[in-house]
């Protein structure tokens, strides 16, 4: 199991059939049970990839997590450590509504990917409405609290289950 990283590490040399798969945080995430919890529910973001993990264990999947408050560094774990998995599934949180730079730094990896957020940002202030990555991403899921990220990360291991 790969726990939640804040720095780019290598990645060990992956079983035969295993999917892996990166699920990305963005920023505030990691204030997830504490921030604005009327929205976001009281789960801490270390229970939800608990959950995320409980599935993965079921379903031969390795997760590599990683989350982080800088633009950049979430660009560089993409650039290095996405590119080595078969999927992401990635909640950008504020930056999903400004940054081209994570945009482009999935369009450089081309991996399918799948855009999760907790609330709906559809159903919330219309500066939260246009997402960057919407156009470029395999699927969306919004609004199932942290049941979207179970749902994008079975419905993303399904896709490259039927590509291979
Ligand atoms: C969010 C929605 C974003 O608009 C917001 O900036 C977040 C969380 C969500 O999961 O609902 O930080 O991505």
């Amino acid at each position: 199991m790969v726990r939640i990283r804040n720095a780019v590490q290598p990645l060990g040399r992956k079983a035969r059939g295993i999917v892996r798969i990166a699920v990305i945080h963005g920023p505030n995430l990691n204030l997830l049970g504490t921030r604005e919890t009327d929205k976001y529910g009281t789960i801490s973001l270390s229970a939800i990839n608990d959950m995320l993990e409980e599935i993965a264990t079921e379903h031969s999947i390795e997760l590599v997590f990683f989350q982080s408050n800088s633009e950049g560094e979430l660009v560089t774990f993409i650039q290095d450590t996405g590119a080595q998995c078969d999927g992401l599934v990635i909640n950008p949180a504020a930056y999903t509504h400004t940054s081209v730079a994570l945009r482009d730094a999935l369009l450089a990896v081309a991996k399918p990917t799948i855009e999760v957020h907790l609330t709906n940002p559809n159903a919330r202030e219309p500066f939260r409405h246009r997402s960057l990555i919407a156009d470029i991403v395999l699927g969306r899921v919004a609004g199932f609290g942290p049941q979207s990220y179970c749902l994008g990360l079975l419905g993303l291991v399904r896709h490259v289950q039927e590509e291979r």
